[in-house]
């Protein structure tokens, strides 16, 4: 439970320390922009996981000792120059991207809805035009 509570705390107070959402920004060519996809077709999708989760397992491929698909050398590249606090920021921000699935649910209300009609010319008078000199 202490422990729980911890990480808790240091996840609320490194959220203004580390940007999660910049520093995410170099792993999504692997992971894919919202981290919904398996990087190089080998990981599990981190999208969602739980932040403590995600911050052991790239501790784990910083410190060298995490090879959960045989290629924890890619992450140990990746994760080699983050602090604790980066990584902090960077589990936090991708426990927050699970909504990949509701966002594309979202996605054809909005397209169906009726498009806005063009500007009604007959009622706005062109005065704006007039004013300017054809070239
Ligand atoms: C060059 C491609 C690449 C980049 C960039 C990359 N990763 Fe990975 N990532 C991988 C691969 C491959 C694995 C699987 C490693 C293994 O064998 O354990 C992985 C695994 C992971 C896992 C564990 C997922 C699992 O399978 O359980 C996490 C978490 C993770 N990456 C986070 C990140 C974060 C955060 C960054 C940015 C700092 C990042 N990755 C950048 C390729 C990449």
């Amino acid at each position: 439970m202490k422990k729980i509570a911890l990480t808790v705390i240091f996840a609320g107070a490194t959220l203004m320390a580390a940007d999660g959402a910049a520093l995410f920004a170099k792993c999504a060519g692997c992971h894919g922009q919202k981290a919904e996809k398996k990087a190089l077709g080998k990981s599990n999708v981190i999208a969602g996981k739980k932040a403590d989760v995600i911050l052991k397992d790239l501790q784990g491929y910083k410190a060298g000792t995490l090879n959960r698909h045989g290629m924890g050398g890619v992450m140990k590249g990746q994760t080699a120059a983050l602090s604790d606090d980066d990584m902090k920021a960077l589990a936090d921000y991708i426990s927050k991207l699970g909504g990949a699935k509701k966002a594309e649910a979202a996605k054809p209300a909005e397209a169906t809805k009726a498009t806005k009609p063009a500007e009604d010319n007959g009622t706005k008078p062109a005065k704006s035009d007039d004013s300017k000199p054809a070239k």
